[in-house]
Parts: structure tokens; C-alpha cells; sequence
């Protein structure tokens, strides 16, 4: 029997390469906790050293490996003062074998990390425009099988529509075995096989199973399970076909235009290192909050909780190889080649990822060595690949042409025409892969002009790709506002490019993707607007653009009907659901500022109304708690949001708030001023009984969030 045990408690780090200095941490873990702003951007940038002793019962003809999910950025293990082995990649499964290593009864394990930008190391060697931290900053495994254990599964369909079948691959080490394959609906077993392996290798079909596709809209997956010897292997398999062509995206056959985001999986002080809650949360932010139905994991791969929930929910994925516009010498080309192979290994089975990424982001043409990325991609999994380029009219040697098209507000239209982009006479599949970003960096404590303005150029970008059946779609850059490098960023380094902040809080931008969606999926009701007089130039709320799927909308002032507005659908034609604009309002300097009221109406009734004072005050802090359920370790996300008699957010209420938490420990600073008038925090719970938090300033006070915890489970993918 496999045996597969958790090894995130229990460590000792010492921030120095030599010396007596520990402390007692747990993983996920950052090598150094960074300041909201104005780090140094060579804060995470040393050498460490984790510790932890592992008891064992130790057993003849076992094999005892360890796995770490993501160490920063490359790490030399000792086990017992012994060197076992190393491993150059922030971004992928270290699994080492340290069977001749260990003893019965207490072991040693050291882990050297070096968080140093190494030029040998993707993405280092140039200056690149994010933060890649420090530390052992995801989860850590002990893995005991027998001899011959399972090594990976491959599950894929040649034709999942029509024949609804399913091959599994499976790669023995240390022998071969009687190899059994079940596939199951739940606990309902569909159908099962059996073979004997060959050089420590398997292979089993299915044909025409009983079985329903895997969509975005019904992400049904089945358990594939795996028994070869003694050794069990559990996997989630989704049947579904994904294909980009010269005339858009399809999946299971069917047209479906791509809106998305990019994603960095960053977040504030600890960086990398935020647990399991935190990276699925993510992925339900991207899905549900912001409706998108495709994310970029630009640009390395992410974390196995957020893919696993990709999965889950019905999130598609292109996952790319780590790397920012750099390419460095041959052993660093080998070292890319290696995470290439790691990633699809680690995630061909996951049916959200639909294309991986084979260039390095942006970076020039490399006939050879892109030549072989691509090679390498097809002959482990028959995916199609693309490369993200920014340059017109770059080699084309993938599957797919994906662009970052960055083009600035001043110029229309805007997004660039395809053939112009490709250079080629003929269509090719074709994948918008950035906009915006850098074009126009906003903050979420911007003036409401230019954080109109931001979300204005993301819909127009959107309705425009929407109108070109060539493009597949257009992924945003980006999610979230994220750290970087001097050379990126404002000057307390931070790159204002998100549709949310960096705390995962939105700016008007957000709203402009969620309310895509049907009224059945969830309504939106968003005006880009804080009802003051004197916050645009020269003055008013026009042009005011509401982000919304309701049908109409009416306007009154201080209570008198004034207007009835609909979705402007001749500027926005293409788009699901066109913003609502009011372009003319009747206040000029000087006269009296007055109440709005603004109410959503479907089918002539109303279904959501926004009031507007134009005397705010302060009323109350609103805390919420976004996760349902936490085990010791993980992450319980608390949002706090001042909001005034109306309930509307207060933007610029600028009083220091203290945050006091029960159960875990805080993420960050108690005492905290909010951005935007709101402010979200992580506590670590520490598996003693419930979390709960309270928020409270000067002025404000507000309730106390609570949640339980639970079981702490995991699925495991080799
Ligand atoms: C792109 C790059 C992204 C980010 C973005 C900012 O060129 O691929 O990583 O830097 O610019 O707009």
C-alpha cells in the first residue's frame, strides 16, 4: 500500500547559510515576509536552511521518497548529513529518493534553499517583471511504496465526443506488476481492466463508456484508479475535447469565445507561500467573482490546489513554462526543456488545461530551441501548444499564435488586426494572450475617472475581440495587482495592472467581466461611479457606466424619476452584456449636489437598486469571512470594507483599522489602513477550534467573523 504523508509541520528555518539561529515555522513558509510596499526587491534574495526530523519505521523492500511542490528557486537536500540530490525550479515537483538515506527511528532532513535571482535558473538571467520570493512555499510529502511503485499515469481520449474512450498509460519504477485500472462515477464503478506490465509499462483502453463530457458549465469528472502490485494511484478525469482553430476555440465541439485573465499567484507579505484556501479561493474568485472562463498561469506553473479546483469548477487553464523574455545559454535552454516535461508530466491528466505554453513569455525568435519545447510538448501529451509573443510577425512553430497586444488608449482600434499580428496570408488558430497592463496602470485608490477609464478600454478590448470570429479570445493582463522588480512597477514596486488589487479587491474593471454572465448565473449591478461632485475633472459623475446584466436601468434624483438608460449595445454590439451608460445628468458647479438613486429592472420590475447619498457618512466596518472550512495550517480569508448610512463603500476613508484574530495568526500588520475603503486579511489557522476575527477603528467598530475547521483532506497528483 501507498502511503502518502503530509510533511508540512514541524520545520525549523534558519534564515542564514551557517549559524545556530531556528526558528520553529511550518509550510507553506516565505523565506522573508515582505512589507506592502516599498520592499527591497532583493528582500527574498538568500541563501536558507529548513530542518526537520522524520521518524520512521523503517522496512526492507520499501521505498521512501519525498516531494516538495514548490521550493524557491533552487534547493540541495541532505538527509542525515548526507547530499541526496537537487533540484533548479521554483515551479515544480522535487521528488527525491532517500531510501538509502534513512534509518529506522529519527532522520535528518536539511533543505539548503537559494532564493538568489541565478542566472542559470529560468526565469533569471535578465530583469523580469515579478517577484519570485523565497522559501519551501508549498506543501512537503513523504511518499512510502514498495519496489515497484507507480510512477505517473496517463489518462487521455482520443475521440471523448464521438467515442467517448479512454487510454491509461502507466509508468512503473523498479519492475513490473499486475496492473488493474477502475474507472468510477463517485463510488459507482463504470468499468475496469486488467494487464500485466511490460518493461514498467501499461497500457489500457475503454471504449464507448457510459460516461458525460466535462464543459465549463457541468465539470463532470470520473476517478480513475490505479492498482499496480501493492502500489494505488488515484487520480480525476474529465472527457472532453479542447481544440483552438483558424475559426476560434471549441470545446466538446461547440464554439465558446475565451474571456480571460492572467493570474501570478502572489499575494501580499508572504508572496508565494499561501496554502491550499487560498490558492482554490483564487481560482473561485476568477470563475465566480470575476466570470472569466479561461486563466493564463503566466508565467510558470501554479499551484496543484488551484489547478485541482480549475478542474473542479470548470476553469480552463493555459498553463505556460516559467520564464520572462530571457533566453541564457544552452544548460539554461536544457533547464527549460526539464520544467517543459515536469509540467506536462505533473498536468496533462487535468482536463481545464487546454494549451501549454512553449516559449518563453515574450521572448525573441529561437528556431532550434523552440523547435525542440514544441517537439518535447507533443511527444508527452497531444495537447496543442502555444507561444506568447510580442513581437508582429515572429516565427510561427507552435500550434497556436498567441500575442500580447498592448496597445496604448491613445491609439484605436483596440486590438491589432490578426494578419497584421501573424504576417501570414492565411488564418492560423489565434489567442489574444495580454492587453492592457502597463498601457494603463490603475489603482484601486485612484480617482474615479481613471479607474472608469480602465474598466472603459478592458470592455472595449473585449467587445472588439468578440468581434472577430478568428480570435479565440483575449486574456487580460491581469487578475491581480502583484510585486515586482524596480524596473516594473511604481516606485514602491508594485504593478498596478490588476482588475482587482493585490488583496484581491476590485476595481470597476472587475465588474466589466462579471457582468458577462446571465441574470441566472448571478446578478450584477455595478456602477463605476462614488456619487460625489467633485471627483472628476471639472466635476459630475458623467459619463457614468454601469457594469450590469439587468435590462434596464433608471436614474433619480433626490427621489424623482428622472431617466431610463439600456445597454448600449450600438458602442458595445459584441458583447453579452453591454454597460448601461448615462452620458448626461443635470448638476453643474455651483448648484446643489443631490441623492441618486440608481435601480436595475428585468422584464419592467425592479431586481436591485443602489442609493447614493451626497451627504456620506461613516456608518459601520462590514466584516465578512469568504472561506467556509479551514484545517491547522490553512488560510481563512476576512475582508473588511467601511461603508457609509447607505451601505456604499467609503473610498477614502483613511483611519487606521485593528485587526484581532482568534485561532491562527494573522498574515500581515493588526494595525492597518484601508486602500480603497476596504482591506482583506489572512489568518493561519492553527487547528485549535474556530477562527474568528474583529476589525475595529476610531471611528467604526464592526462584528466579529467566525468559521470552523475541518478534517485537512487532500487529493494527491504525481
Ligand atoms: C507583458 C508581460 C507581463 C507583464 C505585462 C505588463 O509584456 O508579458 O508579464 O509584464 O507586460 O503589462
Amino acid at each position: 500500500m501507498r502511503r502518502q504523508c503530509n510533511l508540512n509541520f514541524g520545520w525549523q528555518y534558519s534564515p542564514e547559510e551557517s549559524g545556530d539561529r531556528w526558528e520553529d515555522i511550518s509550510l507553506p513558509h516565505t523565506n522573508r515576509e515582505i512589507p506592502s510596499g516599498y520592499f527591497d526587491d532583493g528582500i527574498c534574495s538568500f541563501v536558507s536552511r529548513y530542518r526537520r526530523t522524520l521518524y520512521l519505521d523503517k522496512q526492507e523492500g520499501k521505498v521512501y521518497r519525498l516531494c516538495f511542490e514548490g521550493i524557491s528557486s533552487y534547493a540541495k537536500l541532505y538527509v542525515n548529513g548526507r547530499y541526496v540530490c537537487e533540484h533548479k525550479c521554483a515551479y515544480t515537483d522535487f521528488y527525491a529518493d532517500i531510501t538509502n538515506f534513512v534509518k529506522n527511528g529519527e532522520n535528518e532532513i536539511l533543505v539548503i534553499v537559494d532564493s538568489t535571482e541565478r542566472a542559470d535558473i529560468p526565469p533569471f538571467g535578465g530583469v523580469v517583471d515579478y517577484l519570485c520570493y523565497g522559501g519551501i512555499y508549498r506543501d512537503a510529502w513523504l511518499i512510502v511504496t514498495d519496489c515497484v511503485y507507480i510512477q505517473n499515469v496517463y489518462c487521455y481520449s482520443v475521440s471523448p465526443v464521438r467515442e467517448r474512450d479512454l487510454t491509461v498509460e502507466i509508468a512503473l519504477a523498479g519492475g513490473n506488476a499486475e496492473v488493474k485500472v477502475i474507472l468510477l462515477d463517485g463510488d459507482h464503478k463504470i468499468a475496469t481492466a486488467g494487464s500485466q506490465s511490460k518493461d514498467g509499462r501499461a497500457r489500457t483502453r475503454f471504449l464507448r463508456l457510459p460516461v458525460e463530457l466535462w464543459s465549463v458549465s457541468s465539470p463532470k469528472r470520473y476517478t480513475v484508479r490505479v492498482y499496480a502490485g501493492e502500489d494505488e494511484y488515484t487520480l480525476f478525469y474529465g472527457f472532453r475535447e479542447a481544440k483552438f482553430t483558424a475559426e476560434g476555440f471549441y470545446l466538446n465541439g461547440e464554439r465558446l469565445f475565451l474571456m480571460g485573465l492572467n493570474r501570478h499567484q502572489s499575494f501580499p507579505y508572504v508572496g508565494y507561500a499561501m496554502p491550499r484556501n487560498a490558492q482554490i479561493e483564487d481560482a473561485d474568485i476568477l470563475k465566480y467573482t470575476l466570470g472569466v472562463n479561461i486563466v493564463r498561469t503566466s508565467h510558470y506553473p501554479q499551484s496543484r490546489h488551484f489547478l485541482d479546483r480549475c478542474d473542479e469548477i470548470g476553469l480552463l487553464v493555459f498553463e505556460e513554462i516559467p520564464g520572462w523574455n530571457h533566453i541564457g545559454d544552452d544548460a539554461w535552454k536544457e533547464q527549460t526543456l526539464k520544467n517543459l516535461y515536469d509540467m506536462i508530466i505533473r498536468d496533462r491528466n487535468r482536463p481545464s488545461v487546454v494549451l501549454w505554453g512553449v516559449r518563453i513569455n515574450e521572448s525573441e525568435d529561437d528556431h532550434d530551441f523552440y523547435t525542440r519545447t514544441n517537439a518535447l510538448a507533443h511527444s508527452i501529451d497531444s495537447r496543442q501548444t502555444a507561444g506568447v509573443r510580442w513581437k508582429p510577425h515572429s516565427e510561427f512553430l507552435e500550434d497556436v499564435f498567441a500575442i500580447n497586444d498592448f496597445v496604448p488608449l491613445y491609439e484605436e482600434p483596440p486590438l491589432r488586426d490578426p494578419h497584421l499580428e501573424t504576417g501570414l496570408d492565411c488564418d492560423v488558430p489565434y489567442l489574444v494572450t495580454e492587453y492592457m497592463g502597463h498601457m494603463f496602470p490603475t489603482k484601486i485608490t485612484d480617482n474615479e475617472e481613471r479607474l472608469a477609464r480602465h474598466a472603459l478600454r478592458h470592455a472595449e478590448v473585449q467587445n472588439l475581440a468578440r468581434s472577430n470570429r478568428k480570435i479565440s479570445g483575449a486574456i487580460g493582463w491581469c487578475a491581480f495587482d502583484y510585486h515586482t522588480h524596480r524596473h516594473f512597477g511604481t516606485n514602491d514596486k508594485i504593478c498596478y495592472h490588476g482588475v482587482m488589487d493585490i488583496y484581491r479587491n476590485p476595481k470597476y474593471a472587475a465588474f466589466v467581466y462579471a457582468s458577462q454572465r446571465s441574470v441566472k448565473e448571478g446578478l450584477v449591478f455595478e456602477p463605476a461611479t462614488i456619487w460625489a461632485f467633485g471627483e472628476r475633472d471639472i466635476g459630475g459623475v458623467v459619463p457614468l457606466y454601469i457594469y450590469t446584466n439587468v435590462e434596464e436601468v433608471v436614474l433619480e434624483i433626490a427621489g424623482r424619476e428622472s431617466m431610463t438608460y439600456y445597454p448600449a449595445k450600438d458602442k458595445f454590439p459584441h458583447l453579452p452584456h453591454p454597460p448601461v451608460i448615462i452620458d448626461k445628468m443635470p448638476e453643474t458647479w455651483g448648484c446643489t449636489w443631490q441623492d441618486g438613486t440608481l435601480i436595475g429592472k428585468i422584464g419592467g420590475k425592479e431586481v436591485v437598486r443602489r442609493e447614493y447619498s451626497s451627504n456620506p457618512l461613516p456608518d459601520r466596518l462590514e466584516l465578512t469571512c469568504a472561506t467556509k472550512k479551514a484545517a491547522k495550517g490553512d488560510s481563512v480569508r476576512f475582508t473588511v470594507r467601511a461603508l457609509d448610512h447607505k451601505g456604499n463603500v467609503m473610498k477614502y476613508f483613511d483611519e487606521i483599522v485593528s485587526i484581532r484574530v482568534n485561532g491562527g495568526r494573522l498574515v500581515g500588520r493588526s494595525e492597518i489602513a484601508l486602500q480603497g475603503g476596504m482591506y482583506t486579511f489572512w489568518v493561519i489557522a492553527d487547528g485549535n477550534g474556530a477562527v474568528s476575527a474583529t476589525a475595529e477603528g476610531a471611528r467604526l467598530k464592526a462584528g466579529r467573523a467566525e468559521i470552523g475547521l475541518s478534517e485537512y483532506e487532500s487529493h494527491y497528483s504525481l
